[in-house]
Formats: C-alpha cells, sequence, structure tokens
C-alpha cells in the first residue's frame, strides 16, 4: 500500500482512540435497561443508531471482536417483539437533551426510540463477526430478533410485493438531504439557504400524514415512498449475509431469506436498471417513477456478487471511473460532480449532498472486488486511507480536496481499519 507506513499506524491509532472515546455505558431511564455501545459523535450524536452501530460492529472487530458483538446486542434491545426497529434509541435522553434539539425533526414511536427506520446493514454485520469469531453462539442468539426485522420489513415495506422495501420519508435511507429526494420533499433548486428550511417543512408535512395510521398503513398513503436502490442493495446483501450464517451454524430458514433476496435483486434488475444511462434509479412512489439523479446510490449494485457482469462494467466504466461524475481526487462523492445540485463545501448546510462518506467507500471497496476490480479497488482505498490521515476520522470530506467536514471524532469512518486489513491482506476466511 502506498500511503506512508507510519501515517496508516496513526489512522489506526486515531480510529482506535475515537471508538474508545465515543464508548457510552450506563443504564437508561428506559425501563433500567443497561446500555454499553460507540456512539457516532459524543457532541453531535450521542445516541445509538442502527445502521452507524452495525458499521461500527465491523470496524470494532479490528479492536476486540467482543466489543463488536455487544455493540450488535446493545443495538438490539431497540427491535421490538413485533419486529419493528427504529432508527434511534436514545438511552440518554435527558442527559443530551441538547443534542437531541439539533438532530430534530424526529418522530418518536416510544419515548426513548424513533418511528422510523435505517438500511439494514444488520446483516452483514453478524456475518463479519461469525466470520470473525466463529462464534455460534452468539448468532443463534441474535438471529430470532433480526429474522423477526426482516419479515417486518417484508410484510410492512413491501405493499406493492414486489420485492423491494420502501422508505417513507429520507431518514430512512441514512441519506437525509439527499437531492434524489428533492422533488418529492419539495426543496427547490435555489437558493442553498432554502434547502434546510424546506426539508424541515415537508418533514413535518410527511409526519402529519402518518399520524393516527398505523405502521403497517403508513407506506399506504404514498405521501413518500421510494424504493430507493442503496437500501435495497443493502436488504438484498443482509439477506444473502443472514441465509449464509443460517446455513452456518445450522438454523432454519435459509431458503426465505434467499427467496426475498432473489426476488428483490430481479427487481433492481427489472425496474430500476437503465441500460441506456447505465444506471440504477431509485424509484418513486405508488407508480414508480424513475428520479434520475447521479448519485453514489446509482452505483450500489455493484455489492451483490450475482450482479451480471456487463452491468458491474458499465457502472465502474461509464460512472463510477468517470472524472466528470464519481472519480474526483477523493472519491466516492455522494453527488456526482456533474449535477447542478453537487455541494462539495456544504454551502446547503444539510448531509449527502456532494461530500464522501466513509461507509459508502466500504461497501463500494468490497463490491468491486467481488467483481474483480481490483485495481480499482485499491486505488479506493489508497486515496480513502490518505483522506482520513490527512484529515483525521471526520464525519464526511470534501471530495475535492480530502478536506474534512462535519463532526469529529465519528465513529463509523473508523471503517478505514476494515480497509487497512483487507489490504494488507489480514481478513478472516469467508463463512
Ligand atoms: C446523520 C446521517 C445518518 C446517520 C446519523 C448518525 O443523520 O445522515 O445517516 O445515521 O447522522 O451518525
Amino acid at each position: 500500500m502506498s500511503v506512508a507506513t507510519s501515517q496508516v499506524e496513526r489512522v489506526i491509532a486515531e480510529c482506535r482512540r475515537v471508538l474508545a472515546g465515543n464508548r457510552q455505558r450506563g443504564i437508561a431511564e428506559w425501563e433500567g435497561k443497561p446500555y454499553d455501545f460507540v456512539c457516532p459523535s459524543p457532541t453531535t450524536y450521542p445516541f445509538q443508531w442502527w445502521w452507524d452501530s452495525a458499521f461500527i460492529a465491523i470496524a470494532l472487530l479490528h479492536v476486540d471482536p467482543e466489543l463488536a458483538k455487544q455493540e450488535l446486542r446493545c443495538v438490539l434491545q431497540g427491535a421490538r417483539s413485533d419486529g419493528f426497529m427504529p432508527h434511534m434509541i436514545l438511552w440518554e435522553k435527558s442527559a443530551h437533551a441538547r443534542a437531541l434539539e439539533s438532530v430534530q425533526p424526529i418522530r418518536l414511536a416510544h419515548p426513548f426510540y424513533t418511528a422510523t427506520i435505517q438500511p439494514p446493514v444488520i446483516g452483514r454485520a453478524i456475518e463479519r463477526v461469525y466470520q470473525a469469531t466463529r462464534d455460534a453462539a452468539f448468532v443463534r442468539d441474535v438471529l430470532p430478533a433480526v429474522r423477526r426485522i426482516f419479515d417486518w420489513l417484508d410484510e410492512v415495506r413491501d405493499p406493492d410485493r414486489d420485492g423491494l422495501i420502501a422508505i417513507i420519508q429520507p431518514d430512512e435511507s441514512g441519506l437525509d438531504a439527499s437531492p434524489k429526494y428533492d422533488a418529492a420533499m419539495d426543496i427547490p433548486f435555489d437558493p442553498p439557504s432554502e434547502t434546510l428550511p424546506a426539508l424541515e417543512r415537508s418533514m413535518y408535512r410527511l409526519y402529519d400524514a402518518y399520524e393516527g395510521h398505523s405502521m403497517r398503513e403508513e407506506p399506504l398513503q404514498d405521501m413518500f415512498l421510494f424504493e430507493d436502490v442503496m437500501v435495497n442493495s443493502i436488504y438484498a446483501d443482509s439477506l444473502r449475509a443472514l441465509a449464509a450464517v443460517c446455513r452456518a451454524v445450522g438454523v432454519d430458514g435459509a431458503e426465505i431469506l434467499e427467496a426475498r433476496r432473489a426476488k428483490c435483486v430481479r427487481a433492481l434488475v427489472a425496474k430500476c436498471w437503465d441500460e441506456k444511462a447505465g444506471a440504477f434509479w431509485d424509484l418513486s412512489g405508488k407508480k414508480e417513477e424513475r428520479v434520475r439523479t447521479l448519485t453514489f446510490s446509482i452505483l450500489f449494485p455493484l455489492i451483490l456478487p450475482e450482479l451480471d457482469a456487463s452491468i458491474a462494467r458499465r457502472l465502474v466504466q461509464d460512472h463510477l471511473l468517470n472524472e466528470r461524475e464519481f472519480w474526483l481526487p477523493y472519491p466516492v462523492p455522494s453527488v456526482a460532480a456533474s449535477e447542478p445540485s453537487f455541494d462539495p463545501e456544504w454551502k446547503t448546510d444539510t448531509t449527502w449532498r456532494g461530500p464522501t462518506w466513509l461507509n459508502v467507500n466500504w461497501y463500494l471497496y468490497w463490491g468491486l472486488r467481488q467483481h474483480g476490480f481490483d485495481d480499482v479497488a485499491h486505488e479506493l482505498a489508497r486515496r480513502s486511507i490518505e483522506m482520513v490521515a490527512r484529515a483525521g476520522v471526520r464525519e464526511f470530506f470534501d471530495p475535492r480536496t480530502g478536506e474534512g467536514e462535519g463532526a469529529r471524532d465519528f465513529a463509523w469512518t473508523t471503517l478505514v481499519l476494515d480497509l487497512i486489513a483487507a489490504e494488507r491482506g489480514e481478513q478472516p476466511p469467508a463463512a
């Protein structure tokens, strides 16, 4: 690897410092439940977020696998018996009342958790924990709750039964203010100062519309209904991973998970793939209108091993390696540089409108390797590691300069530990 060894060692030390420093432990005011997890950022995001914890667990495997298991066990305490899994758990609600203000508008289903979902990265995280530890007892322990979550997603979030799950507000993809949602959220292109207020207004409008409806009824309102390519790629990937661990530890039910996965992947290709554009587009509303905004989501099916080699090649050659779009000095930008909404400097004061994020690079890195684009994967890892070495463990980065932006000491950026280990050939064997 061509980033200097001393720099890489510094990144590793910084990541370990953040993972230790962001740890929150205690007994919650919520029924005296004990919690012990690594928060995204102690100042900006002191709560436990669902997809963050899955990424953090994977990073923790490079520090102490027991902490990785604990991270997942802790977040799964938020899983409801009906299978609903909230995107935020407010373990220290009263201690962090001010931080809670800054993550508004959120909608609560309970005093201690939200009524919102997030991408189900958990399947991949459990597979990685199992590959690293071979701890079948851990897998058997967490699987029932996780299976219920995936059943809920299938039953509640796929009302048209096409295999693709839907999100009902932008935060549910974790990509809060991505411009691909602008039209659905009535966000004007100009001026940048209007983006955030318009987004907040639309969020409250959605919350009002969902008020009084059961969770099963919410998607049927068709107020905001996105079959999001990134969310569904992650969903299909986790279904694959869960089926693999079920088989490895001798738990029944792998076939159901695999059937759901196959249906989801078929629908992604049949409905979202645009042969002419060489891109996968999200589908909006019951009418499933294609949303043609170039964000990194168009590339996400690269994480699926069965993706046709010719489609994978188009994604990589036409878009990822396109220097006018995604192959910037510090890829992969959340929005292509060719889009009018590309905001690498964060002028709109909202997220996912241009900067580069480590969790995206991490997923795409493994996808590229799986499809044989090893050189591209190595280069992506190299630039990602260099970016963190230069700017620190920041929330996101300017794709043109690599400058750090957003929160400091942001936990999922420590996924760079997994890239470093992979580049050094230190990955545990596959399940
Ligand atoms: C921001 C991100 C979201 C993440 C959360 C906590 O809201 O957009 O994806 O889960 O912060 O890190």
